[in-house]
């Protein structure tokens, strides 16, 4: 498409050249099952070591910390479910925030559905998590907390070493899901605490279909996959040679390429600028003014509704945060616990930039937008 603009890289990512460059053997190469110990499965084997050696490289955590899943849904299932089976009581207890994304909030469900306690921490209007509600919280039954590390709509980071040192006070295992501050922010198991955190291939340059799990030595956990006992006995099914590898490869990129957020959070702030000297106080940033992931812009046109402003956009990929049937609005979950008035959040779009996106494509796009609010 002429002047197609692609700004939703919080939704995925392409994948980076550097990747397919290394995933482009193992189309051919390495079909053996990394299982096996002859020569068409030693080297499958090797790309796999090889690969968690690189996610944990990322991570600052050990090899044998890291486990392959599917993606970023299928590491807070293994998180959430593996703690709960592995340390099930009666009364026991789940503490979450209210801005987590459905493959978290959905499997505390689940486990509420089977008899667990669930307690959702508030957020402010800003869709941080204020520590001194967790301590209040606190208690022996809690097993598990699980605070995402930053938030996909809004971008807002949380507290998670603050969190984390809280809950691991009372024995609790603390879990966090990086998805999207993976390779926007630093994300270190050690700096942060956590016990497990989840990671999603296609978030940072990676394939899709591939995860990762960052399981802490001697935290217990119980498999929600079973079968012939694969990764340790931690999640059963044959690994993928040429997905660990890409997702190896997108770590690894990542760790080298921090610094291009730097960039792209000039970029952001550029495309704010743009769309506030085009509609003044028609523009309302949503999430953290600072303590947000350096790619995301989350704003609301006032008067206006989000998908009736990107239709008006055809060129630009971009998300809303609101769904609209018939007059109601229907904020998201994250909108509604930061508590923006629905008249506002009808209008919410999310821009989110990445290591591709132009001076040019930003100004292109402030352009559209402000045009198709009916102002400039
Ligand atoms: C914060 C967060 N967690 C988890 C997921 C799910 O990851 P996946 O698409 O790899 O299943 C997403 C994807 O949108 C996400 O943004």
């Amino acid at each position: 498409m002429e002047h197609a603009i692609y700004l939703d890289h919080n939704a995925s990512t392409p994948l980076a050249p550097e990747v397919q460059e290394a995933m482009r053997p193992y189309l051919e190469l390495a079909y053996g099952n990394p299982s096996s110990s002859h020569w068409a499965g030693r080297p499958a084997r090797a790309a796999v070591e090889q690969a968690r050696a690189q996610v944990a490289t990322f991570l600052g955590a050990r090899a044998e910390e890291i486990v392959f899943t599917s993606g970023g849904t299928e590491s807070n299932n293994a998180a959430i479910l593996g703690t709960w089976f592995a340390r099930e009581r009666s009364g026991g207890r789940i503490v979450t925030s209210a801005v987590e994304h459905p493959a978290t909030r959905e499997p505390c469900h689940f486990l509420q559905r089977l008899g667990a306690r669930l307690t959702v921490l508030p957020v402010d209007r800003t869709a941080r998590v204020d520590p001194a509600d967790l301590e209040r919280e606190l208690d022996r039954d809690v097993l598990l907390l699980t605070v995402m590390h930053a938030n996909n709509e809004v971008g807002t980071i949380e507290p998670i070493a603050e969190l984390a040192r809280l809950a691991r006070r009372v024995g609790a295992v603390v879990h966090t899901d990086a998805a999207q501050s993976a390779g926007k922010i630093p994300v270190d198991v050690e700096q942060l605490g956590v016990d497990l955190l989840s990671l999603a291939g296609h978030k940072l340059y990676g394939p899709k279909g591939i995860g990762a799990l960052y399981i802490r030595r001697g935290t217990p956990f119980e498999p929600f996959v079973h079968g012939a006992g694969h990764e340790s006995g931690r999640r059963s099914g044959t690994e993928s040679a040429l997905l660990a590898v890409g997702l190896g490869m997108a770590c690894e990129l990542a760790r080298r390429e921090m610094a291009v957020n730097v960039r792209i959070r000039v970029l952001r702030d550029r495309l704010w600028e743009r769309l506030q000297e085009g509609l003044g106080k028609a523009v309302v940033l949503q999430g953290h003014p600072e303590l947000r992931l350096p790619n995301t812009l989350n704003v609301a046109f006032r008067g206006r509704r989000g998908d009736e402003v990107l239709a008006a956009c055809p060129g630009l990929a971009a998300s809303t945060g609101a769904a609209c049937h018939g007059g109601d609005t229907q904020l998201s979950d994250t909108l509604r616990a930061m508590g923006v008035d629905p008249e506002v959040g009808a209008g919410t779009v999310r821009l989110s930039l990445g290591r591709h996106t132009t001076e040019a494509e930003v100004d292109a796009a402030a352009e559209m937008l402000v045009a198709a609010c009916g102002g400039g």
